[in-house]
């Protein structure tokens, strides 16, 4: 297992970095994360809000959670994890940060260049004519929103059971394969295919590192897990990274 020193070094010296996000790199913005202590699928099971058959059973139900959650989201501010991985793109040539997030806050953050592996909360794609919109609307005008095409919109997530949209994923798997450090933050790494990409770059050469509050199906395999919380771990692991 690295060491700290030895971690903070590789980063600082990559040249090629993909960092992969999930719920917990938000939960101290204050945006609930999906499994463990407190998360929604604690109090909801998937199947009855993100699926597309729960949709088609009930969008009004659909859509009032996810209004619920846009309006949790609107209150969230990035924290010091968000804006110490928007410095570290600044400073590394070839970066690359994936998020599993719906949330937006790594692109309020600065992040510049992000792959949405599962779409965009505020995002709107419409059943009828196909149009996405973006929409901040909190709460939203009428539930469930209609196009002008009279269509129904559907969040522009992804749900169980659905395919990645192909050109981000073919992308995040092309970073993944070529990067020297891949970073983990803040993932259960239980939901294919996102929990593969980190091992797909450590086959590929990639130190894996990995930062999270417990124990994850990557630890085993990874060079180096921090346990902590992502806000105060992350701009500490990046500090030597992002020295101007
Ligand atoms: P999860 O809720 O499954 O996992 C969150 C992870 O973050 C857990 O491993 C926690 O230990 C860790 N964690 C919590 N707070 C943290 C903190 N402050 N710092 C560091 N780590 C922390 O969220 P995801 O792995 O993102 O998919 O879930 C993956 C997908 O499952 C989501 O994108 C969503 C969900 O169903 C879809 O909606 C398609």
């Amino acid at each position: 297992m690295a060491e700290w020193e030895t971690i903070q070094g590789w980063l600082a010296e990559a040249e090629r970095v993909v960092v992969l996000t999930g719920a917990g790199i938000s939960a101290e913005s204050g945006v609930p994360t999906f499994r463990g202590a407190g998360g929604l699928w604690r109090q909801h099971r998937p199947e009855d809000l993100a699926t597309p058959e729960a949709f088609a059973r009930g969008p009004r139900l659909v859509w009032e959670w996810y209004d619920w959650r846009r309006a949790r989201v609107a209150k969230a501010e990035p924290n010091p994890g968000h804006l110490a991985l928007a410095q570290l793109e600044r400073r590394v040539p070839d970066f690359t940060l994936i998020t599993q997030n719906v949330d937006g806050l790594h692109q309020r953050a600065g992040s510049q260049r992000v792959l949405k592996l599962h779409g965009d909360i505020w995002t709107l794609h419409c059943l009828g004519c196909g149009l996405e919109e973006t929409n901040h609307d909190v709460p939203l005008r009428e539930i469930p929103p209609r196009c002008s095409c009279g269509g129904l919109f559907r969040p522009g997530v992804i749900w169980f059971g659905e395919a990645l949209p192909a050109d981000v994923l073919r992308h995040a798997m092309e970073a993944a394969a070529h990067a020297q450090v891949f970073l983990v933050v803040g993932t259960s790494a239980v939901v294919q295919p996102a929990a593969s990409l980190p091992l797909l770059a450590q086959q590929n050469g990639a130190k894996l590192v990995e930062i999270n509050l417990e124990e994850t199906p990557l630890s085993a395999q990874a060079d180096a897990s921090f346990w902590g919380k992502a806000g105060e771990l992350l701009p500490r692991l990046l500090e030597a990274a992002v020295k101007p």
